[in-house]
C-alpha cells in the first residue's frame, strides 16, 4: 500500500475513533447523570451494601426478638391468648385481632414475587395487613400465612404460621425468607420489600420493567404494577390493576381506564378476602413505612458497628442526613390531585393519635398535595426508633430541633414551610416522651 493511502486510512481510522471516543464521553455523560438524578431520589451512598449482619455484636440469627409477635407467642404458650380458627381464613382475623391490626389496612398484590408465588395470581392475590411494626401475608387456601414484623433489636423478622387448626398454634421464626428479605433491596440488611413491576396475564413479572424498590419518592406514575389499588386519585396515572399487554397498551391510548376503581368485583371473588379493598391510602402509608423500617435497622446497625470500631458515630454523618431528609418526607413524590380512600383505613389510622391539646397529630391526612398534614414520620413513637443507640439518637435530636426551629439553613429542610416545621416542633414536643430538656426550655 502507498504510504498516501496508508495515511489516509490511519487518519480515517483516527477519525473513528475520535467519533467513537465522542460517543463513548457523551454515553459516560449521560450514565452519570443517569447515575446523578438516581442518587439524587437515593439514600445515602453505600446504602445497597450488605451490612455483616449475623457477626459479632449484632448477632441477627441467634438473636431473641422482642417485639409483639414474638410477646403474642409467649401468651399463647401460657395459656393467656386462644387463636380463634376459621373454615374461611384460618388464623387471619384472630392474629389480625391479637395483633391490633386493621383490616381495612388490606393491600391486595397479584404479581407472583414472593415465597409462595405458585399460589398467586390475579383472581388469587396475596392480602397484606400491617400496622406500625407488623405485617401479615395471606393467600386464601394457603397451608402458611406469612409475617414480618419490624423489631426494635434486630430490625426484619420473619415467621410462618401453620393455618392448620391446632391446640397450640406456633409462629414459627423462618430465615430462609432472606433470601429475598436481604438484599441491596432492603438497604442491605434483613429487611422488608416493597416492588412495581409489569406482570402478563397470569401475574408473571417482567423484572427489567417498574420500579425495585417503592417508598413515598416513588412518583405515582411509577407506582403499584402488580397490585390491586382502590379509591379515587383524579388524574393521576398509575400502573395498578393493570395485568397483560391488552391492558398495558389500552392505557397508553386511554390513561386511568382502570383507574380510580372503588371495586374490585370484576377482577377476583373478594368474599375470600377480609376486605373487599386494597385502598391507596393503605398502600401509601405501606410505602412510606417500609422504607422507613428498612432505615433505621440500617441506621442501627451502622451505630453500632460504628460505635464498636471508633467510639463515636462522627462517620455516620451523611447517613443521618439522609434519614433526616427520608424521616420528613423532603423528597415525597407530591400528589398533583386529591386521593381518597374505599376502606375505613384513613379513619383507623388517624384515631391511633397521639393528638395535642390542639387536636394536632403526625397521623393526621392531607392527601391533597402530600400524605401527611404534618410531615414527620410517625414511626418516630416507635419502639425501634427509641432504641437506636443513644449516641445516635441524640445526634438526631439535635439537628431535628435545629431544622424544625429553623436554625438549620440548609436548603433541603427549607423546603417544609416554617409555620409547618413549628406545627411538627410543637406536636413532638407536647407528645414524644425522651426529648431532651433543650427542645422544651426551647434554648
Ligand atoms: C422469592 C422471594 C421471596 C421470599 C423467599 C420471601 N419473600 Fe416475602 N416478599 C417478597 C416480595 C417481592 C415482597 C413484596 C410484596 C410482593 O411483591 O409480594 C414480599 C413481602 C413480604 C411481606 C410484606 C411486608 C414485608 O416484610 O415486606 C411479608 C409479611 C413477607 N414478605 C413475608 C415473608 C416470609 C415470612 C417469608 C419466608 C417464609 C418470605 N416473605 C419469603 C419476596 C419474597
Amino acid at each position: 500500500m502507498p504510504n498516501s493511502a496508508k495515511q489516509f486510512k490511519k487518519a480515517r481510522f483516527q477519525v473513528k475513533c475520535r467519533h467513537v471516543s465522542f460517543a463513548l464521553i457523551v454515553l459516560n455523560a449521560l450514565f452519570i447523570l443517569q447515575l446523578l438524578s438516581n442518587t439524587c431520589r437515593a439514600d445515602f451512598q453505600g446504602s445497597t451494601h450488605m451490612v455483616p449482619f449475623d457477626e459479632g455484636t449484632l448477632n441477627y440469627t441467634k438473636g431473641q426478638p422482642a417485639g409483639p409477635v414474638a410477646r403474642l407467642q409467649q401468651q399463647i404458650d401460657k395459656g393467656e391468648v386462644k387463636l380463634k380458627h376459621d373454615a374461611d381464613y384460618g388464623y387471619l382475623l384472630s392474629v389480625l385481632e391479637a395483633l391490633k391490626i386493621p383490616r381495612s389496612s388490606q393491600a391486595l398484590v397479584f404479581s407472583k414475587t414472593s415465597f409462595q408465588r405458585e399460589r398467586i395470581s390475579p383472581t388469587t392475590p396475596r392480602a397484606l395487613y400491617f400496622n406500625d411494626d407488623v405485617y401479615i401475608g395471606f393467600i386464601p387456601g394457603s397451608p402458611l400465612m406469612e409475617i414480618s414484623m419490624a423489631d426494635p433489636k434486630l430490625g426484619a423478622v420473619f415467621y410462618t404460621l401453620d393455618q392448620t387448626k391446632t391446640d397450640k398454634p406456633k409462629l414459627t421464626r423462618n430465615d430462609q425468607c432472606l433470601e429475598c428479605h436481604a438484599s441491596a433491596k432492603t438497604m442491605g440488611v434483613p429487611g422488608h420489600l416493597l416492588r412495581s413491576l409489569i406482570t402478563d396475564e397470569n401475574g408473571v413479572a417482567d423484572l427489567n420493567t417498574g420500579a425495585s424498590e417503592v417508598n413515598h419518592r416513588t412518583p405515582l406514575a411509577e407506582r403499584w404494577g402488580g397490585w390491586y389499588v382502590t379509591g379515587t386519585h383524579g388524574s393521576q396515572v398509575h400502573r395498578g390493576n393493570l395485568f397483560g399487554k391488552t391492558a398495558f397498551d389500552r392505557q397508553e391510548k386511554e390513561p386511568n381506564y382502570l383507574g380510580n376503581q372503588t371495586n374490585l368485583d370484576r377482577f377476583l371473588t373478594v368474599a375470600n378476602y377480609a376486605q373487599p379493598t386494597s385502598d391507596i391510602v393503605a398502600l401509601m402509608v405501606l410505602e412510606h413505612q417500609v422504607h422507613m423500617h428498612n432505615f433505621v435497622a440500617r441506621l442501627n446497625d451502622e451505630a453500632i458497628l460504628t460505635l464498636q470500631a471508633y467510639g463515636h458515630i462522627r462517620y455516620l454523618k451523611t447517613i443521618e442526613e439522609a434519614f433526616l431528609k427520608y424521616l420528613l418526607f423532603t423528597e415525597e413524590a407530591p400528589l398533583t390531585a386529591p386521593v381518597k380512600g374505599t376502606a375505613s383505613f384513613t379513619q383507623a389510622f388517624e384515631n391511633l393519635g397521639p393528638r395535642d391539646h390542639l387536636g394536632r397529630s403526625l397521623r393526621q391526612f392531607d392527601l391533597q398535595t402530600r400524605i401527611f398534614k404534618y410531615p414527620c414520620s410517625y414511626l418516630i413513637y416507635s419502639e425501634s426508633f427509641d432504641r437506636l443507640p443513644d449516641k445516635l439518637k441524640q445526634d438526631l435530636y439535635q439537628r431535628l430541633w435545629n431544622i424544625l426551629t429553623g436554625k438549620d439553613e440548609s436548603p433541603e429542610f427549607q423546603k417544609i414551610p416554617l409555620s409547618v416545621r413549628q406545627a411538627i416542633l410543637e406536636i413532638l414536643i407536647e407528645t414524644k416522651p425522651g426529648l431532651p430538656d433543650y427542645w422544651e426550655s426551647g434554648k
